[in-house]
């Protein structure tokens, strides 16, 4: 396992070295605090990390903290050395992200006992993680497994109401309507979970097609339209472009554009209004969704983009909480960004960001 040094004093680095050596880890020695930072980013990424406050060019929480704010899931033990134990600086360590601390100077014996704490860590963080891959990639699995039988469902269930088996009573195809509904709820939930795995797995084809953004926008208004007149809802499109060209996969902008109107739709009673602007400003666009619908506390406009997030009060609505989440994947790889704000009036505008083609 390799352990990286970010210390400048070569009485300390010798004895480290030594003992790290003797005990089968590999050290990796580093006197500045910005060399220390790119070896640890590299590919080969040292799980446990010792570092020493003081370092020629920044502190050692500075480094830490950077650290931190990079580890991108990733397991690191990092072990601080201070040279007097003050309390206050070994709480700043720790209110920073430090897993240990060793005073100077320290005996072998000591690191030693530190080292294995953070092997056993690392080993178990590293378990911890395989076992949440395969819990993963088991729910993408099934979840792509069962596409196949409800797109057949679905089908048949089409034929049936149509009449190709015989002729159906009218209570019949109330229930088969009922079933087609569901079914298409459980298929979006089921595409919207394969397409977050892809994106996940930074495993989606980069668009060279250009799409316009305003057609998107009436196709979503209009395959929505009998939700939202079934619920008396007033829907308005307001734009201060017709063309606005934008480089993306089509499916993608579709899914965002229409995940937001069906929220708009799904929380806005009856009778209310939502409005879906679109409105350029140089070389950005952004697109709004606001609607007069039930809102959302300031505190819970922060989360909602987070995954499986739902508010308070809208758990009895259906839905899985994954929505705004894929909104924010597709977006934010295109290089974009999303938001949320809670109006002051009642309801809520969801919007976001893109750059236009040029
Ligand atoms: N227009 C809105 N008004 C009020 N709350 C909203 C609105 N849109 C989203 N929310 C809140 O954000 C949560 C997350 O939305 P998201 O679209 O991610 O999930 P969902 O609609 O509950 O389920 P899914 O989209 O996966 O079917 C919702 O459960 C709801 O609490
Ligand atoms: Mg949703």
């Amino acid at each position: 396992m390799k352990v990286l040094i970010a210390d400048k004093d070569t009485h300390a680095v010798k004895l480290l070295d030594m003992v790290l050596k003797e005990q089968g880890f590999k050290p990796i020695i580093c006197t500045t605090g910005d060399e220390a930072f790119r070896r640890w980013q590299s590919n080969d990424h040292p799980p446990i990390v010792i570092i020493d406050p003081a370092l020629p060019d920044m502190t050692g929480i500075d480094l830490l903290k950077k650290m931190r704010e990079h580890d991108r899931g990733r397991a690191t033990y990092v072990i601080f050395l201070t040279n007097k134990g003050l309390r206050e600086n070994i709480i700043t360590a720790f209110n920073a992200g430090v897993d240990e601390y060793m005073v100077k100077p320290f005996y072998a014996e000591e690191l030693k006992a530190r080292l294995r704490a953070g092997k056993r860590v690392i080993q178990l963080q590293r378990r911890l993680l395989e076992r949440n891959i395969m819990l993963e990639e088991l729910v993408y699995a099934v979840t792509h497994d069962m596409r196949t039988p409800l797109i057949a469902m679905e089908m048949t269930g089409k034929q049936a109401r149509e009449g190709i088996y015989g002729d159906l009573p009218e209570s019949y195809k109330k229930i088969l309507d009922t079933t087609d509904r569901s079914l298409k709820d459980l298929l979006s939930m089921v595409d919207n979970l394969l397409r977050v795995a892809r994106y996940e797995a930074g495993k989606v084809e980069r668009s060279n097609e250009k799409v316009n953004l305003v057609t998107v926008c009436e196709e979503c208004l209009a395959e929505l339209k009998p939700l939202y007149d079934k619920k008396k809802i007033a829907v308005k499109l307001l734009l201060n472009v017709r063309e606005v060209p934008l480089t993306v996969i089509r499916q993608d902008l579709k899914r965002v554009i229409f995940n937001l109107l069906d929220n708009a739709i799904k929380f806005t009673p009856n009778g209310g209004s939502i409005n879906l602007s679109v409105e350029k400003i140089q070389d950005k666009v952004i697109v709004g969704v606001q609607d007069s619908g039930r809102g959302i506390a300031r505190e819970e406009a922060k989360l909602v983009f987070d995954r499986f997030a739902r508010a308070q009060g809208a758990r009895h609505a259906p839905g899985t909480g994954l929505g705004l989440y894929m909104c924010r994947r597709i977006i934010e790889a295109h290089g974009g960004v999303v938001d949320c704000i809670p109006r002051e009036s009642g309801g809520t505008t969801f919007s976001f960001m893109l750059p236009v083609a040029p």
